[in-house]
Order: structure tokens, then C-alpha cells, then sequence
């Protein structure tokens, strides 16, 4: 694959097609419940923010797929787990009966543990490995440190443990920035592991991630009471049914809208040092501010 310019379709494209066919073959119950989850769509800005910083790191995105697909992985087990009765206990996911629902909890526990595990194989088993281990190892740190117990699993922990209570608007900043932040930032370091950049362009899109990653869970906070729940894809009200502490119930949807915004002003200043060959990111980390999904 040349390493010209993409649009968002066009790394969605490559991404859908590619996790058709994550796992061959007959499936078991398990791995269909694997597929039906992964398959279901969802926006990729996971996948998407690796390849992209593959490529402007300077590097191949070829490379890069077995990354972006492991994030996308280790984040479809996220959601499956996040929507279990024992968790958010939420009955629709990317427009589609929760993997629960469909397959029952047991297979969607089961399910959830497969593609967190398959996430690590992939990378481990990839081309990219075989060429280049010492990099595939420090792939394999970053995204288990970012989904682990000091990363999303302990944000999603925080997040339990603050149902029906009122927490500082630190703790809330603490708790989103592990639960959803790691992972958008595990991603972008993957695209810049598989490209080779060095530590200043590592820095550059750790301080991008760290405000998008925020802005874009005040987004998802605000959408989960004032979205549509057609286009959402997900139940509205699911917050506020679990006594959720969000951005919204702290400071109310306009100031939330105003954090966003501000979130993503600085996620866009951090894109400063990577100069022009930074629209792409620019104009998605914008977007998302606006997305209705
Ligand atoms: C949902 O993530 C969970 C959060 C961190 C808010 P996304 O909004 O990226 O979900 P999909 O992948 O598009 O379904
Ligand atoms: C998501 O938080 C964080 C995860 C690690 C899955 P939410 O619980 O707000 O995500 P949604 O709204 O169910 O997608
Ligand atoms: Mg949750
Ligand atoms: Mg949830
Ligand atoms: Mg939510």
C-alpha cells in the first residue's frame, strides 16, 4: 500500500474489510459473537488515529494494520464488557442488540476475552513482528499499560465506584482520562511504534490524545443526554439510569459544550509541531466535536 494521503472513508474502508476477516474459518459461538461485535461498525477513530500517525510519522500503514486492528480489538471487548448487566447494562451497541443480548452473558463475557486476548496474537503473529520485534514488543507494552489496570480498567473501575455520588471535577478528569483516553492514546503511539518516530513526535501526540481523548468522552457525556438515540446507536439516558458521574451532571450541558470545545482547541494546538501534513487530524479531531454518533 503507498503511502499517500487517506481520507477517513477510505481508512475505514481498509479497516472494515480487514475485520471481516480477523477469524477465518468455522466459528464457534464465541468467535461468531467475536465477529458480530467487531463487524457491527462503530466510527474505527481507534484504527484510524494509527494509521494516520503511521503515516505521518514517515512511516509505512502497511505496518501498521495488525496495530490498528489490535486497537480495535482490545476497544470492541471494552464496549462488550461496558455493556454487560453487571456493568452499564445497556441492550443496544453500534445500532445492534449489545453482544449480550444477542448471544447471551457468558458468551459475551467469553466473547470480550477472546478479542482482548486475539488483540495481542495479532500483533504478536503480524509481519511487522516477525521484521521488526523489538517494536512489536514496545507495541505490546504501550496498549497493554493503556487498557490495563492503571489505564482503561482502572478508569472503568473509577467509574463504578462513582455511581450515585458527586465527585470533583479532577476525579472526573482522572477517571475519563484513563477509561477513555489511554486507548486513543495507545492507539496514536502504535501508529508512531510502527513508523519508528522518535520521542519528540511521541510527545506531540500524547498531548493531542490527552485532550481528545477528554473531549471526546464530555462529547460522548453530552450525546448520552441530548443525542439521538437512532444515530447514537446506543441507548440515551444510560448515565443517568446508572447514576452516572459525567461532565454533565457536574457542570450542566452548556459548560460541557464549552470544555469540549476547549479540549479540542488544544488537542488541535498540539498538532503544531507535525506542521501542514497535520490536517487530517485537525480536521478529525473537529469533527468529532460535532459527530452525532
Ligand atoms: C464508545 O467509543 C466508548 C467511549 C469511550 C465513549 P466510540 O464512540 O468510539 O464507539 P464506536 O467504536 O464508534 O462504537
Ligand atoms: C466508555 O464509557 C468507556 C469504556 C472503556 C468502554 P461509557 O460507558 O460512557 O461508554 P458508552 O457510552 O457505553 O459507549
Ligand atoms: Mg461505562
Ligand atoms: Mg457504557
Ligand atoms: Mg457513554
Amino acid at each position: 500500500m503507498m503511502n499517500k494521503n487517506y481520507t477517513i472513508k477510505e481508512y475505514t474502508a481498509v479497516m472494515d474489510e480487514r475485520l471481516k476477516k480477523a477469524f477465518p474459518g468455522e466459528k464457534d459461538i464465541v468467535t461468531e459473537a467475536m465477529s458480530y461485535s467487531l463487524e457491527a461498525g462503530g466510527k474505527r477513530i481507534r484504527p484510524v488515529l494509527t494509521l494516520e500517525f503511521c503515516r505521518l510519522c514517515g512511516g509505512d500503514i502497511t505496518e501498521a494494520l495488525p496495530l490498528a486492528e489490535a486497537v480495535e480489538m482490545v476497544h470492541t471487548y471494552s464496549l462488550i464488557h461496558d455493556d454487560l448487566p453487571c456493568m452499564d447494562d445497556d441492550d443496544m451497541r453500534r445500532g445492534r442488540p449489545s453482544c449480550h443480548k444477542q448471544f447471551g452473558e457468558a458468551y459475551a463475557l467469553l466473547a470480550g476475552d477472546g478479542l482482548l486476548t486475539y488483540a495481542f496474537y495479532n500483533i504478536a503473529d503480524s509481519e511487522f513482528a516477525k521484521k521488526n520485534p523489538s517494536a512489536a514488543v514496545k507495541a505490546v507494552k504501550i496498549l497493554s499499560e493503556c487498557a490495563g489496570k492503571d489505564g482503561m480498567i482502572g478508569g472503568q473501575t473509577i467509574d463504578l465506584l462513582s455511581e450515585n455520588k458527586s465527585i470533583s471535577e479532577e476525579e472526573l478528569r482522572h477517571m475519563d482520562a484513563l477509561k477513555t483516553g489511554m486507548l486513543i492514546k495507545a492507539a496514536a503511539l502504535l501508529g508512531c511504534v510502527a513508523a519508528g518516530a522518535d520521542e519528540d513526535k511521541m510527545k506531540a501526540a500524547e498531548e493531542f490524545c490527552d485532550n481528545l481523548g477528554l473531549a471526546f468522552q464530555v462529547v460522548d457525556d453530552i450525546l448520552d443526554v441530548e443525542g439521538d438515540e437512532s444515530l447514537f446507536g446506543k441507548p440515551v439516558g444510560s448515565d443517568a439510569q446508572s447514576g452516572k458521574s459525567t461532565y454533565v451532571t457536574l457542570m450542566g450541558l452548556e459548560k460541557a459544550k464549552q470544555l469540549a470545545a476547549a479540549l479540542t482547541s488544544n488537542a488541535v494546538n498540539a498538532l503544531i509541531p507535525f506542521g501542514e501534513q497535520a490536517a487530517f487530524l485537525k480536521e478529525l479531531a473537529l469533527s468529532l466535536l460535532t459527530r452525532k454518533n
